[in-house]
């Protein structure tokens, strides 16, 4: 079997294909991370916080891929995840309550912030991964921050 690419990429061995040849049992991994970052399909900003990058749809996407918002996040096709919706509400809800009942604002430590990789993604302080998951304490009253002691 092959699987054909919406555009060519060149191999290490500086070939360019336009497919990927899968042979039998062959193991693949799909990088999520790697599509919902991709540049030719967000565009030069694409790590930028942006929510309004889904507002100009137009501008965007030669290719849609995904359960919702056009994202790898949840995977795609029959093999979806299927707790979608109940995650996107879960994740709303949380943010909801957590706007309404704290401040947020940067501190100096936020440049120490590292993600991990553990299932999902998950933050943690450079130096401090014995620590576990956490963000930055605040460093003076006024310079608020929040952590998980968890
Ligand atoms: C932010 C939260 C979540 C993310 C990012 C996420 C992501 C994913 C991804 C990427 C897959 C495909 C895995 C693969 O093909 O190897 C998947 C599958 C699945 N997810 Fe989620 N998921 C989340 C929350 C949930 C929740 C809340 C539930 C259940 C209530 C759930 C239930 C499932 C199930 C049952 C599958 C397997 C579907 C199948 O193979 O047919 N997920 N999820």
């Amino acid at each position: 079997m092959v699987i054909p690419l919406s555009r060519p990429i060149t191999t290490k061995s500086g070939k360019q294909i336009n497919e990927v040849p899968v042979g039998k049992g062959m193991r693949m991994l799909l990088s999520i991370v790697a599509y919902n970052r991709d540049k030719t399909v967000w565009g030069e900003d694409v790590r930028e916080f942006n929510p309004s990058r889904w507002l100009r749809q137009s501008e965007k996407m030669e290719t849609s891929v995904g359960v919702t918002g056009d994202l790898a996040t949840f995977a795609g096709g029959p093999r979806a995840c299927i707790g979608w919706r109940f995650a996107v509400h879960e994740i709303q809800t949380f943010l909801i309550e957590m706007v309404a009942n704290f401040e947020f604002a940067p501190t100096a430590a936020c440049d120490r912030i590292r993600k991990e990789a553990c299932s999902f993604m998950s933050p943690n302080i450079e130096g401090e991964i014995d620590k576990g998951v956490q963000l930055p304490e605040p460093a003076s009253q006024g310079d608020f921050g929040i952590s998980f002691p968890y």
